[in-house]
């Protein structure tokens, strides 16, 4: 297991584009949602179907209070003062820290979770936190050597393209493509990240690809199915932070804040810290999910655990409840689909334009 990587504050934005859950939640309307919590940024956003319960699961402490203070500042900020609170642009400068912390001094915050947060906001200068985590820290400094190979005038260049058309025509003309290829030929291989990120915990691949052409067609996707402008992790790779307001993720839009905001104020998430093959048979509290976000956890698992992930929470899902996963690099292997149906291809082209397009999208709805 990966327990060691996933013990402490890894995500801090969102790593994974959660607008097709949030599409596809406003559409199913599922009454129980049960969801990976990493950033906060990936599962609060289900919401936006205002199901009747939402379940948080994560190994990590760290994680779920960040989910806590997210859940807080949704609660409790006008949606300027959340953009603020989070340093979205164009609260991006010192100038906010005053008022960041005065807001930070409203929530309530269990003791544990507001001493880590005092204690990380001061190291701070109560800078933002967005980009505290390890994962982000680690894309902050890919982002440097992107521009340094780039050239920062052409990375801000190409987020003046306004339709994915003008982007490719951007991408095939002005993108030289020996220093795009050196880019990923430093970045993109498995020692890079297990040195910088992972401590030797990363994903054992199982895809065909090598590493460079897994994340190099990746890249290709973000320029024909998504817009650079609106894109906050295209943004991360090339300048280390959003940099446009429409970059914000699916957590600022206007409406599913509004959404968030309402459910928050009525009702509380459930968080459990733990492995979550462990906590779903065991909680008596968990029960009939009709939606379960795996995140990409999936990818870590081996042996006899990729091959009965899916039996072990079937017990816990609805009949018609579905599962979502993100594969990354790995694929599990001989999966028991048994009382599952596959679902991949009707949920497709929700994801087609999620903003990483680094993951392998897999869906399955439990029919008996
Ligand atoms: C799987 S990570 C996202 C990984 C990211 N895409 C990557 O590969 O670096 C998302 C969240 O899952 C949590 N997590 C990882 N394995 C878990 C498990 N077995 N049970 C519960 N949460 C887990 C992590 O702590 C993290 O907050």
């Amino acid at each position: 297991m990966t327990d060691k990587y996933f013990k402490s504050l890894n995500y801090s934005l969102a790593n994974e584009d959660t607008w097709p859950e949030v599409r596809l939640m406003r559409e199913w309307k599922p009454k129980k949602i049960l969801s990976v919590a990493g950033s906060g940024g990936r599962s609060l956003p289900l919401l936006a179907g205002n199901p009747a319960e939402l379940s948080v699961v994560d190994l990590s402490e760290q994680q779920l209070w960040l989910g806590s203070l997210r859940e807080e500042t949704i609660r409790k900020l006008t949606h300027e003062d959340f953009l603020l609170f989070w340093g979205y642009p164009p609260f991006d400068s010192a100038a906010y820290n005053r008022k960041r912390k005065d807001l930070f001094f409203q929530f309530d915050l269990e003791p544990s979770a507001k001493n880590y947060f005092i204690t990380l906001f001061e190291s701070l200068s109560w800078g933002s936190i967005l980009y505290e985590g390890k994962w982000e820290k680690t894309f902050r400094k890919f982002s440097y050597v992107t521009r340094a190979i780039m050239g920062p005038k052409l990375l801000m260049e190409s987020l003046s393209c306004l339709s994915t058309e003008e982007q490719e025509k951007f991408y095939v003309d002005k993108f030289p493509r020996s220093r795009w290829d050196l880019v990923f030929k430093i970045l993109g291989n498995a020692s890079v990240f297990n040195a910088l990120l992972y401590k030797g915990h990363f994903v054992k691949k199982n895809v065909p690809e090598s590493h460079f052409d897994y994340y190099k067609s990746a890249f290709d996707r973000i320029f024909t199915n998504t817009l650079l402008r609106g894109n906050y992790f295209a943004q991360l790779c090339f300048f280390g932070k959003i940099v446009t307001k429409e970059a914000i993720p699916v957590e600022g839009d206007n409406e599913v804040f509004t959404a968030m905001k309402i459910w928050l104020n009525k009702n509380r998430t459930h968080a459990y810290q733990g492995n979550i093959l462990e906590i779903i048979p065991r909680e008596p509290a968990i029960s009939e999910i009709d939606f379960l976000s795996f995140s990409d956890v999936p990818s870590y698992f081996e042996g006899e655990t990729e091959k009965n992930y899916l039996q072990i929470v079937k017990p816990k899902m609805a009949i018609g409840g579905v599962v979502i996963v993100r594969n990354y690099l790995r694929i599990p292997e001989n999966t028991d689909l048994n009382g599952y149906e596959d679902i991949t291809g009707e949920v497709a082209r929700y994801f087609k334009n999620e903003n990483i397009q680094m993951y392998i999208i897999r869906a399955y709805r439990r029919k008996s």
